[in-house]
């Protein structure tokens, strides 16, 4: 197993490229089963759950050529619609798959997939919904056999939720169905807006989108014919480097970033004391010595995200004053905050609110990462820590963030990536 070794106490500087949003991949890649047509994706970001979604791709009987960055997809050749507990169990989002397998061949056997660290992540919306649309719903052994041999019915699906899979899951079902399916409440990432334009590149008909309420015309079962599609940058991968310059008080460009996408981010950094100049696809950061305290609340799209909520605690931390963080979307995503005390933060829990007390220093330590965001949260941190910080697990790191300590070394960190001894 692999962890990084950090020093801390480095100023940055220069200009990093942002890779492809992982989450705008894993639907595009799921959306391409609706297909029987080969398509290649571009941009994908070099990550371990990129990986994981291509083989159960290949899994399926699908043919897949990966290169790093690009995909070449054939999913004329599928012969299986099972996608079994040894991949789902690795990667939730492979709950994505269920809606399009459902929609082009009638049948198929997704694994549940199971809580996580962050918290339950039911799947009973996306359930809910195929079951509106007229799918026969049975949970048996673990697995969701979801049945419409007559192909699925265009419905109005209300969400009581904003769900991101849920929205992406329908979207593909209904991109299939017979007749025309409405969402409401659906949810407006970018990562929808770059799904919708994929589905209308292929004839798909689509009304509202980037709202919350979504119109999309089936095509009675007919595959779809892609165009090649391009990822959209990765907001959160941006997001955290803007952290990783505000907590070293440091000035950065971003290449190949899509600042519309990160107006929230950019909204709290600003407000801690950090300017900005922004172009249409690149931007740079400049962060000031001393950094204010912030409030913040997680939110859907276009609010401050939950995948962003570590990491500006990350911040907050080596801020002068209190800042208030609230979790609204994940019940357990503070998994961060003991391992940022383990470091000298000063940060005390209260449910879902946490109240971070700026501290003059942190001081490196082992410390261990719990899942995606919160291991990135750990690395700013290290990056301040005075002396040597080990960030341990950080296989969940390899899973979304496309060569992490590649990126901070070329901007000046003092990072490696090292083997556990045992
Ligand atoms: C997506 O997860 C992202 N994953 C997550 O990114 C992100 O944190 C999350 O959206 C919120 O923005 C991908 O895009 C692959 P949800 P998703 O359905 O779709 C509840 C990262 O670090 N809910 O929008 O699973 C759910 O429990 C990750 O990259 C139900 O109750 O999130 C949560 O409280 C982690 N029932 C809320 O809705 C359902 O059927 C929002 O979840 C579905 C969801």
């Amino acid at each position: 197993m692999d962890y990084l070794q950090i020093e801390g106490g480095k100023q940055l500087s220069g200009s990093v490229t942002i890779s492809g949003a992982k989450n705008a991949a894993l639907p595009i890649i799921a959306a391409t089963l609706l297909s029987d047509k080969p398509i290649t994706l571009t941009n994908l970001p070099n990550v371990v759950d990129i990986r994981t979604l291509l083989k159960l791709l290949t899994m399926l009987g699908g043919s897949v050529e990966h290169n790093q960055t690009t995909a070449q997809i054939d999913n004329s050749t599928i012969t299986s619609t099972k996608a079994v507990y040894e991949i789902v169990s690795q990667m939730r989002a492979s709950i994505l798959v269920l809606g399009p397998l459902l929609a082009r061949f009638g049948e198929c056997e997704v694994s549940l997939p199971g809580g996580c660290a962050i918290g339950q992540r039911p799947i009973d919306l996306h359930l809910k919904a195929l079951e509106s649309m007229g799918a026969v719903i049975e949970i048996k052994g673990g697995y969701v056999h979801a049945m419409a041999p007559k192909g699925l019915k265009g419905a109005k699906i209300i969400f009581d939720k904003i769900t991101v899979g849920g929205t992406e899951n329908i979207l593909m079902a209904a991109a299939l169905a017979h007749g025309t399916t409405t969402i409401i409440n659906a949810a407006k990432e970018p990562e929808i807006v770059q799904l919708c334009e994929m589905l209308q590149s292929a004839g798909v008909t689509i009304s509202g989108v980037g709202t919350s309420e979504l119109t999309i015309e089936g095509t009675d079962q007919t595959p779809l014919s892609f165009e090649d599609i391009a990822i959209i940058p990765d907001r959160i991968e941006a997001g955290t480097y803007l952290c990783a310059a505000a907590i070293t008080h440091s000035s950065i460009d971003l290449e190949r970033v899509n600042p519309a996408h990160i107006r929230a981010t950019i909204d709290k950094l600003e407000f801690m004391g950090c300017t900005f100049e922004i172009e249409a696809e690149r931007m740079t950061i400049h962060a000031p010595k001393r950094l204010k305290p912030v409030n913040l609340t997680t939110t859907e799209y276009p609010g401050f995200p939950t995948d962003m909520q570590a990491q500006l605690m990350a911040v907050s931390v080596m801020t002068h004053g209190e800042s208030m963080i609230e979790e609204r979307l994940f019940e357990n995503r503070f998994m961060h905050v003991s391992e940022l005390n383990r470091l000298g933060a000063d940060i005390w829990l209260k449910g879902n609110i946490a109240a971070v007390k700026g501290v003059e220093a942190l001081y490196g330590a082992d410390v261990m990462a719990t899942d995606l965001r919160a291991s990135s949260a750990l690395v700013l941190a290290a990056l301040v820590a005075k002396g040597t910080t080990n960030v341990h697990r950080i296989y969940h790191l390899d899973r979304g963030y496309d060569n992490l300590e590649g990126k901070l070394l070329a901007l000046g960190a003092s990072i490696q990536r090292k083997q556990e001894a045992h």
